[in-house]
């Protein structure tokens, strides 16, 4: 059966903790994968910009010894003529045998996988989930702090507008004794459909503006950029992007073993000089996001390593 990866939701549990396994593995025995994916093609369609996301998907791909092919602008595929995203991906699964799909619309990776014969990834559908991302901060937190369950986590800029905010709460939900501590201005709060959610799930959060007045409560600080691109004037940016700033003396203030984490690109709310503190993992981060998705796309083209390395 096809399968797609649309939401965090879309793998149980037991699946995501089989993943990371995996994941963990991969990190550790790089060449044992190396051939997994030999003669397989990756497409990776990505309608919005991208660096970190398209090229880990790409560098997943050619670790497992697979093929890549794509875009990386809406402007240089037949979008630009008008073609649509369901006429897009039924030519792209002539073409390859996995897909990674980026778009600015909420949504477009779920039409996609409706019209598709190959599976299909979500690699960010506008302000609404990030899968994968949401992949790579579990397995980071898991690799760093040795568990999913509790702690208290502070998640801190635009959880408004911010997709990586959105599918990280979604996916924790589903582990014991989280506590969220939601930090942001009152123009960028979490949505109400995601504190709904927790309220019907009585999970524990509170929301406020201050990072100084609870970083001493955290055991992760999940830092976010103000997203400028959804963003409907340019003022409200400006007055907004520079209201968080990490630096070392509020670092300071934070437990000694406290994580921050940050999905990338960093603009200003992580101050360079917080990159040699040891509890900054988001350069870490970034390379669990290769090892996840060289999992993931093994799991959605149903391979592992045993079978592939005795043909
Ligand atoms: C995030 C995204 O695209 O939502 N980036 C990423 O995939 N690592 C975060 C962001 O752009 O701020």
């Amino acid at each position: 059966m096809l399968r797609h990866l649309l939401n965090p939701l879309d793998f149980t549990v037991e699946e995501l903790d089989e993943l990371f396994t995996l994941a963990e593995d991969i990190g550790n025995n790089q060449k044992k994968y190396a051939h997994v994916c030999d003669g397989k093609t990756l497409a990776t369609c990505f309608y919005e910009p991208s660096t970190r996301t398209r090229l880990s998907f790409e560098a997943a791909m050619y670790n497992l010894g697979g093929n890549v092919l794509g875009f990386s602008e809406a402007s240089s595929s037949s979008a630009a003529k008008g073609e649509s995203v369901a006429d897009t991906i039924r030519v792209i699964s002539c073409y390859a045998d996995i897909c990674a799909m980026r778009h600015p619309k909420e949504g477009a990776a779920f039409v996609a996988a409706a019209h598709s014969h190959i599976p299909v990834i979500n690699a960010g559908d506008g302000g609404h989930q990030h899968p994968t991302q949401t992949l790579t901060d579990l397995l980071t937190i898991r690799n760093l702090k040795g568990r999913l369950d509790d702690f208290t986590i502070g998640l801190c800029g635009d959880l408004k507008f911010g997709r990586t905010v959105h599918s990280l709460i979604n996916a924790l939900s589903r582990y014991n004794n989280i506590n969220f501590i939601f930090i942001s201005p009152e123009e960028l709060k979490v949505p109400d459909y995601i504190i709904e959610m927790l309220n019907v799930k009585g999970i524990s959060y509170k929301q406020v503006i201050n990072l100084e007045e609870v970083i001493g409560e955290l055991d992760i600080l999940y830092m976010t950029r103000v997203q400028r691109e959804r963003f409907f004037n340019e003022e409200d940016y400006v007055r907004l992007k520079d209201f968080y700033i990490l630096t070392k003396d509020k670092l300071n203030h934070a437990r000694k073993d406290m994580i921050v984490l940050h999905p990338l690109p960093r603009v200003n709310e992580i101050s360079v000089e917080v990159d040699d503190d040891p509890r900054a993992a988001y350069f870490k981060q970034a390379q669990f996001g290769v090892y996840v998705r060289m999992a993931l796309i093994m799991t959605l083209l149903g391979l592992n390593a045993e079978e592939e390395n005795n043909a």
